[in-house]
């Protein structure tokens, strides 16, 4: 009865036949039921233009804001994600309660759990307050009883926790296997896309990433999202870092709380929340986490240590680069760290990876060096180069009206600002030294002085030829 129209889909509950793919028939409302007639004769790839093709797959939100702003709006049938992460940091906990909310938004799901048993995965659902009858689930581990339970299910989002529990049995290796990972993978991709169910694979990996599993996946799923955080502490991260369906450029803030994970509505003000005003060697920075702006605050701290090696840690600040800037400080703005211990981190568990952060960890090893705090309505925020010289970054904008939302006053940043948020004062600076001298020595340009006033959009500019206003040579 299908007419055999060119790329339709047919509903193979009732027939109906749509020119795109749907995840959920729009006649009849059954889940998965879309079905491609044949489309290409023997030999020959069907060809067609292009715009009978646009992407316009239905995308269902999850039920949960802050997982759907990093998918790119939710999820699009058939789509194939990876959600990867170390062990331990909070994946089987995230995908149950992505269960939860899709349930609840009337999806049907369905759980495959590999590594716990059941009655642990309902002791855990319980825990976080989730409506166990309301869960489907499974535990199993073979490729084929997991396809097969799929069929009669026909969940519209399919789970499985995780990938490297599971095995295709005719394949002579165990599961977790790089090749089983790989055929078991596409065993379940193929059944997602001709189904139109959205599959989440969850898959562990290790810090150095070097697991076999996961990597080896990511370029043939849709969508690759990572959990992370650094495990003491609460706070996770999720990101995409690929996304065939959307951008990579929204990050998702969550704390493990005793009920699971908690959305953060507010990181930056959860991130300043436990700050120490006036103590030496703490500044704020305002980051970017893709494209959302996070202040947080950058924190080091200097220790007299006669002995020949002294300690460099860095904790959520990559280790290359606190070297890099106390070479940096000691060349071109003469702090020299010898004879100290020198421990540098990001406070609230956070790690700070753009160079944009330079020249706060800069001000705050200048400041604990000398043991004189930067005022704390300051934010900073610039790279710092080999010269001492403080570069431009990007998402400026977006860092100023984050620091103006948070009350901060003033902003030392590069040079070259063009819009300045109300009620931030701005002193830009060309040169590490420069900023260093406006905190730490006593006879800076008293123009420059950080008085408690509020000025509104008021810009300086801490440079040789901008201070002294000499005509460009
Ligand atoms: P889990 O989701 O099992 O991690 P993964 O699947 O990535 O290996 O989470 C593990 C940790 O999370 C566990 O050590 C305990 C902690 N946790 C909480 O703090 N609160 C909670 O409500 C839950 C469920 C777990
Ligand atoms: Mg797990």
């Amino acid at each position: 009865m299908a007419t055999k129209a060119v790329g339709s889909h047919v509903c193979s509950d009732c027939g109906h036949v749509a020119h795109r793919w749907f995840g959920r028939c729009p006649a009849c409302s059954a889940w998965s039921t879309a079905t491609t007639p044949e489309a290409a004769e023997a030999g020959e790839a069907l060809v067609v233009s292009l715009d009978s093709s646009v992407d316009t797959a239905e995308r269902f939100p999850t039920g949960a804001p802050e997982v759907d702003r990093v998918l790119g709006g939710g999820l699009v049938p058939g789509e194939v994600v990876l959600l990867a992460g170390e062990p331990g940091i909070g994946k089987s906990t995230l995908v149950l309660q992505l269960i939860d909310s899709l349930v609840g938004a009337g999806l049907p799901t369905l759980l495959i759990t590999g590594e716990e048993s059941l009655g642990q995965v309902a002791l855990r659902a319980e825990r976080l307050g989730i409506d166990t009858g309301k869960v489907r689930a499974a535990a199993a581990s073979s490729l084929d009883t997991i396809l097969a339970s799929a069929r009669a299910e026909r969940p519209g989002v399919l789970v499985v926790d995780s990938i490297q529990t599971v095995a295709d049995e005719s394949l002579d290796q165990s599961a977790g296997s790089p090749t089983q990972v790989r055929e078991s993978a596409a065993g379940l991709m193929r059944f997602a896309k001709s189904n139109a169910t959205a599959l989440i694979l969850v898959g562990h990996v290790t810090k150095d990433g070097s697991v076999a599993g996961p990597k080896t996946l990511e370029h043939i799923v849709d969508c690759v999202l990572t959990l992370e955080g650094e495990r003491s502490g609460s706070v996770r991260l999720l990101r995409a870092v690929k996304n065939r369906f959307g951008s990579c450029e929204e990050t998702g803030v969550f704390v493990m709380a005793e009920h699971g994970l908690e959305a953060v509505v507010d990181p930056s003000a959860m991130l300043l929340a436990d700050r120490c005003h006036g103590v030496a060697g703490s500044v704020v920075f305002p980051g970017l986490e893709g494209t959302r702006p996070v202040l947080m605050e950058a924190q080091a701290l200097v220790a007299e240590n006669k002995s020949p090696q002294p300690r460099r840690v860095a904790h959520g600040f990559d280790s290359k680069r606190l070297a890099l800037l106390l070479g940096v400080l000691q060349q071109r703005a003469g702090r020299s760290f010898v004879e100290r211990d020198v421990f540098v981190g990001a406070a609230g568990g956070l790690a700070v990876r753009e160079p944009a952060a330079d020249l706060a960890f800069a001000l705050a090893l200048a400041s604990a060096h000398a043991d004189r705090a930067v005022p704390s309505d300051v934010v900073v925020f610039g790279e710092v180069g080999l010269g001492g010289e403080v570069r431009r970054v990007p998402g400026s904008e977006r860092r100023l009206m984050e620091a103006a939302r948070l009350g901060f006053r003033t902003a030392i940043v590069p040079r070259g600002q063009e819009r300045v948020p109300r009620g931030l004062k701005i002193i830009e600076t060309d040169h590490l030294s420069r900023a260093i001298a406006l905190f730490f020595e006593a006879e800076h340009d008293p123009d420059l002085h950080l008085s408690e006033s509020s000025e509104i959009g008021r810009m300086v500019s801490l440079g040789a030829e901008a201070s002294a206003g000499s005509p460009p040579r």
